[in-house]
């Protein structure tokens, strides 16, 4: 019988484009529209204290090079190495090509499978849980797994209940075949009754933009459900990999507000000194936020050989999903 493939982490990389732009001066900018928030608000109600946000001239494709050079570098690997490229993104370069194509063409490579994924702020989960099926399946060795976002692009600056929560960045994984696991256990969940508490409905037709390009979000019913299903699926995918959920060692969940990491981290039973959180620096990059997490605590020195991590997303859709893995 042949032997089983598993799929493990090598490496991982992170991009925040340009300087950190601070809750006052987000402050300042929506005073000039006439619109009222303070630096108190966002940070009391979020845990947000800055993001970035990238150049005119600079796309998601641009930040996802930066993000995967840097995982490649991390894990001794070169572009030609990869044969899978996997994108989470809601704000892709252009309709078509996808953005992992685009991408493929800035790293170099010449041939390999690469597409988007499309599951807003549980992007870089649904990515990561497909390129370790292609790895198990031997349809691929070594994947190159991305979240890179410019919501800056999507944000209605006139919605201060909005504008003031996103950022724009990308983080990188590099996932290889591997004789011992790697990555535990995954599910991936939608629940699309509940596409109107987040989205951004416009669409193009005709050479027009027809209904709202803007992000819209019912904050708190976003807020609830997210708490909800971070707790059960953490829950559900420990279970699948054996784990005990107190026993994790890392708990990297999508960082979208300070409050919801702290209460499901309250209702699990782990004590803060095991989230990592990145939400006050990064805020929320969408799919990009748990690679750019990852990535920032493996640098740190946080993250060792051996440990457990429990990778989570949630977000439009409405979708959510869980990864365990061991290092
Ligand atoms: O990535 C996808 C996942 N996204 C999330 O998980 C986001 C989940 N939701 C949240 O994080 C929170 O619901 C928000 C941060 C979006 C909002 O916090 P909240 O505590 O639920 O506030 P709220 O929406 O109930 O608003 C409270 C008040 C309102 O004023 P009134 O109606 O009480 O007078 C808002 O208009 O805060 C006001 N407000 C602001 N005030 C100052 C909303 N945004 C701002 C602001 N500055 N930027």
């Amino acid at each position: 019988m042949a032997a089983r493939i598993y799929s493990r982490l090598v490496g991982t990389g992170g991009y925040l484009p340009g300087a950190p732009v601070s809750n006052a001066a987000m402050v300042e900018r929506l005073a000039g529209l006439g619109i009222e928030s303070s630096d108190e608000w966002i940070r009391e109600r979020t845990g947000i204290e800055q993001r970035h946000f990238a150049a005119d001239q600079q796309s998601t494709s641009d930040l996802a090079f930066e993000a995967s050079s840097s995982a490649l570098a991390s894990a001794g690997l070169a572009a030609k190495d990869v044969d899978l490229i996997i994108v989470a993104t809601s704000t892709p370069d252009m309709i078509f090509p996808s953005t992992a194509c685009r991408l493929q063409r800035k790293l170099g490579i010449h041939q390999c499978a690469a597409f988007d994924v499309q599951a807003v702020c549980s992007g870089f989960v649904y990515a990561l849980a497909t390129a370790d099926l292609f790895i198990q399946t031997g349809q691929a060795r070594t994947a190159l797994v991305v979240g890179a976002e410019t919501f800056s692009r999507i944000l209605d600056y006139n919605d201060r209940g909005t504008c003031v929560l996103f950022g724009d960045g990308a983080g990188a994984v590099v996932l290889r075949a591997a004789d011992t696991p790697g990555v535990l256990a995954h599910k991936l969940y939608a629940r699309a009754e509940h596409e109107a508490i987040l989205n951004t409905p416009g669409q193009l037709a005709h050479g027009k933009v027809c209904g709202s390009p803007f992000l819209t979000m019912d904050g708190q019913a976003v807020f609830r459900l997210a708490v909800e299903v971070l707790e059960s699926s953490a829950r559900e995918v420990a279970a699948m990999a054996g784990l005990d959920v107190k026993a994790i060692d890392w708990f990297i969940p999508h960082q979208a507000n300070r409050r919801i990491l702290v209460m499901v981290g309250k209702r699990l039973q782990i004590p803060e000194s095991r989230l990592i959180a990145t939400v006050a620096q990064h805020a929320n990059t969408s799919a990009a936020s748990v690679p750019l997490a990852l990535d920032a605590a493996r640098r740190d020195g946080r993250l060792q050989a051996g440990q457990t991590l429990m990778l989570q997303g949630v977000g439009g859709g409405f979708t959510w999903g869980a990864l365990a893995l061991r290092l």
